[in-house]
């Protein structure tokens, strides 16, 4: 199972999806990238905020370096999951094919199905927003893991 977190930037949400994902599957049953829908940040490390809170719970993100979403990602990718719907609007703007679309959903229908959710961007804002994406991220990616560990992503 190949996974891909988008976001917008590919510095704050989806390097941390990434992140905390791979710290809780089995690397032999699934695998995890993350990119963006915009190119402003291609080359870079995640944002030090975000950095510093994922470090906080014990995640090391700094590795990380920023991609954008290309259409070839649904080649290589059987899971899109987007932080938010400017993002999906994106990435499903580039599907080329029923299957295409079909990979791509909300990360946060993970946790209540259909609602559409967003992990709110918290670029501008201050350090409470890098906690509310750390804790809704840890959650989301928890169903996931479990979700691969019993073979019924
Ligand atoms: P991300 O956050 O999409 O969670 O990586 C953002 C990072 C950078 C910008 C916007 C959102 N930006 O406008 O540069």
């Amino acid at each position: 199972m190949k996974i891909l977190m988008v976001c917008l930037g590919n510095i704050c949400r989806s390097p941390l999806a990434e992140g905390l994902l791979k710290s809780k599957i089995d690397p032999t049953k699934a695998s995890v990238d993350s990119a963006g829908t915009g190119n402003f940040h291609v080359d870079e490390a995640p944002d030090p905020r975000m950095i510093k809170t994922a470090r906080k719970y014990g995640v090391d993100i700094s590795s990380l370096r920023g991609r954008q979403f290309e259409p070839a990602d649904f080649d290589r990718f059987d899971r899109i999951y987007v932080m938010d719907e400017g993002n999906y609007d994106k990435v499903i703007a580039q599907a080329r094919t029923a299957a295409d679309e079909s990979k791509v959903d909300l990360l946060l229908n993970q946790l209540e199905p259909g609602s559409n959710l967003p992990v709110p961007d918290p670029y501008f804002g201050g350090d409470q927003g890098f906690e509310e994406v750390y804790n809704l991220v840890a959650k989301a990616t928890d169903q996931i893991a479990q979700k691969i560990e019993h073979g019924t992503l």
